[in-house]
């Protein structure tokens, strides 16, 4: 069980000051953390507890800085899997420490899987919610200083953050569009079937994260969004069967568009404070 408290004092100690605003990188995105200006990098495995995560293209670390456009960040490049074999609650430890450091928007990013048929590699979706087809909370057991009971799910990711990405990647150019994730454990990829059933029940991507931390974040109070970047059609929609070095290739070539909708954002974001960073 790791020790969240003392994993968040031992983070701040090493942060000059600590950024409302934390982004989570996933798969193939992690290089998307290279960007930042002035940068304090903390691995996990200097983090009380924190465990090394093993998989190809999470290496691990929290980086801290300041973006092209202004915005400070606390950026979490690389996270813990359901389907490595971690408990739950080391899968969203980070986003506890997070919260316990006081960051009040939590950004979480990830690859996926296109499952509307019209959603293919480089895409880029913006989640308005989220199906939790991993059948399984962190939230069951003992509450959590900081966290409520029964979280309210009906907006699990803000509409006015919402708008405001919507705003800055149409300002970029950058086609954004809006759908629900469906969250599922992994590790094998959907069969065709099962991507028939997602699409039936109203998701529009699909991977294996996400759900878990924004459970966790909206129970501690964070505002919280999500951004999909599509890396493969889902099983049966697609040519191609569906390997890992695919899903790290397109976050290399397309996770920079994500990396410029994530400056403009968090650029609005610090420059508007006072009336969008109130919790
Ligand atoms: N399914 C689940 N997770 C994924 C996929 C997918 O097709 N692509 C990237 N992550």
């Amino acid at each position: 069980m790791i020790n969240i408290s003392e994993a968040a004092e031992s983070l701040r100690a090493r942060l000059p000051s600590v950024p409302r605003v934390a982004v989570v990188l996933g798969s193939g995105l992690g290089h998307i953390a290279d960007e930042v200006e002035d940068a304090t990098v903390v691995p996990f495995k200097e983090i009380p507890g924190f465990i090394h995560s093993g998989v190809k293209g999470h290496d691990g670390r929290f980086v801290a800085g300041r973006l092209q456009g202004g915005g400070e960040v606390l950026f979490q490049a690389g996270r813990y899997h359901v389907y490595e074999g971690h408990p739950l609650d080391v899968v969203v430890a980070p986003v506890r420490v997070l919260a316990a450091l006081g960051v009040d928007v939590l950004i979480l990013t990830n690859a996926a899987g296109g499952i509307d048929g019209v959603l293919g590699p480089g895409d880029l979706v913006l989640l308005d919610d989220h199906i939790n087809m991993m059948f399984r909370s962190p939230l069951i057991g003992p509450v959590k200083p900081g966290e409520v009971r029964f979280p309210d799910m009906s907006c699990p990711y803000d509409p006015e953050l919402q708008a405001l990405a919507m705003e800055v990647a149409e300002s970029l150019g950058i086609p954004l569009s809006r759908g629900t994730y469906a969250a599922v454990t992994g590790p094998s990829y959907e069969t065709a079937a099962e991507v028939k059933m997602l699409a039936n029940m109203g998701a529009n991507v699909v991977g294996m994260s996400t759900v878990p931390e924004v459970l966790v974040g909206r129970a501690a109070g964070l505002r919280c969004m999500g951004f999909s970047m599509v890396t493969n059609k889902g099983t049966g929609l697609g040519s191609e069967p569906i390997g890992h070095n695919e899903v790290m290739q397109v976050g290399r070539t397309v996770g920079a568009r994500l990396g410029l909708v994530l400056a403009g954002l968090i650029g609005a974001l610090d420059g508007a404070s006072q009336s969008v960073g109130t919790k």
